[in-house]
């Protein structure tokens, strides 16, 4: 089994009854059956806490709101907190919700790696750990992960860069450059073996060409999903690299990172080469619409909030959760029960139907 790998095709439901009865600390002797029919494990209006990272793309934002208001009108009280100041505000503000009594604690971690010590008080204490779009890491004390499949997102990445390049010529070589996001986000590796697995043969065969020669993940990575460490190192590389040599495609893991990667090339006055993104950020599909970035991705956040608070409502109910991937995010512990949604690809081509149901960015895109 891949660590993180790619999800199972199989969309069934795992009978996971027990798992989670003893996930949210029932003491009776409830049946094992997945039915509703053992009664409620924990009180309707109890208090759910929400442990999100640092603002460092426009999904966390919308989570935020989406969370207070889906789990108010779900009759849950809502326990959402950010941590802006970083891992040991996160922390602390976990040990806090234990300390509330937080019947279910859904955490998407800004190291997934540091909160063994909070989570295992939180299993102590009887609530459901979900991870919530990033894994949690090292530890057995998560029950379930909700999030867009991550794979998928990088392999999506991959081939929208390959397509772009194709419409600038029909063929290679073609040089490129690559960039990951934060590596103490579990997601940051996930996403980049995806487009790996896409690009790499292409590398082999000499289609495409990292001419800065920074292949691997660790040379590629991007501290704290921070645009100005981007945007730095793509001046760094345009100044070093690229003074002769034409530089035709980018793969950004995600929007603020692309946009930063188009900044430094503007500034260095070249052309604009293929980049690729993620998270459908307004400005991002402006940029789209515009004929700059090429690529994004849209996960939607309404549905993965709106799946985490099924799966907080379905604990309540002492019902079995519904999960469809029970292989591919092993934790280093332990292989945690997902929920994994589909990405989808955006570019020019289907930008203007893409987002019909979305408030925001369906009037944009009109
Ligand atoms: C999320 C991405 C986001 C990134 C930076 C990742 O864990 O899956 O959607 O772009 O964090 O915030």
């Amino acid at each position: 089994m891949r660590m993180f790998g790619k999800a199972g095709k199989a969309a069934a439901v795992a009978a996971i009854a027990a798992l989670a009865l003893t996930a949210c600390g029932r003491t009776d002797s409830g049946s094992t059956s997945g039915s509703s029919s053992g009664g409620e494990a924990f009180p309707k209006g109890s208090s759910i806490g929400v442990a999100l990272p640092q603002k460092t793309s426009e999904n966390w934002v919308l989570a935020e709101k989406l969370f207070n208001d889906g789990l108010t009108s779900a009759g849950f009280k809502p326990d959402v907190q950010f941590a802006n100041g970083g891992v040991s505000e996160q922390q602390n503000q976990i040990s806090a919700m234990v300390t509330k009594g937080d019947k279910v604690i859904i955490v998407g971690a800004i190291d997934g790696a540091q909160l063994g010590t909070q989570l295992k008080q939180a299993k102590d204490a009887g609530a459901t750990i979900i991870a919530y779009d990033r894994l949690l890491l090292n530890t057995a004390n998560v029950d379930y992960y909700v999030a867009y499949d991550n794979f998928k997102v990088g392999v999506l990445q991959g081939q929208a860069l390959l397509d772009g390049l194709k419409t600038k010529k029909a063929s290679g070589p073609y040089n490129i450059e690559l960039f990951a996001g934060s590596p103490d986000d579990a997601n940051a590796k996930v996403f980049f073996d995806g487009a790996m697995s896409i690009l790499q043969p292409k590398i082999d065969d000499g289609t495409l060409k990292v001419v800065s020669g920074q292949k691997s993940f660790e040379q590629a990575v991007t501290q704290g999903w921070k645009a100005e460490n981007a945007q730095k190192r793509m001046d760094t590389l345009l100044a070093g690299t690229y003074t002769s040599a034409s530089l035709d495609g980018v793969l950004s893991p995600n929007d603020t990172l692309a946009r930063a990667i188009l900044t430094s090339v503007k500034a260095a006055g070249k052309p604009l080469p293929i980049v690729t993104g993620q998270d459908s950020e307004v400005e991002s599909v402006k940029s789209i619409l515009a004929g700059e970035q090429y690529s994004t991705i849209n996960k939607d956040t309404r549905k993965l909030v709106e799946h985490a608070i099924t799966m907080a409502k379905d604990l309540q109910a002492g019902k079995q959760l519904e999960i469809n991937d029970t292989k591919s995010y092993n934790n280093g512990v332990k292989t945690v029960p997902a929920y994994l949604l589909p990405p989808v690809i955006v570019t020019k081509d289907n930008v203007k139907t893409a987002y019909v149901d979305d408030p925001v960015l369906g009037p944009l895109t009109k």
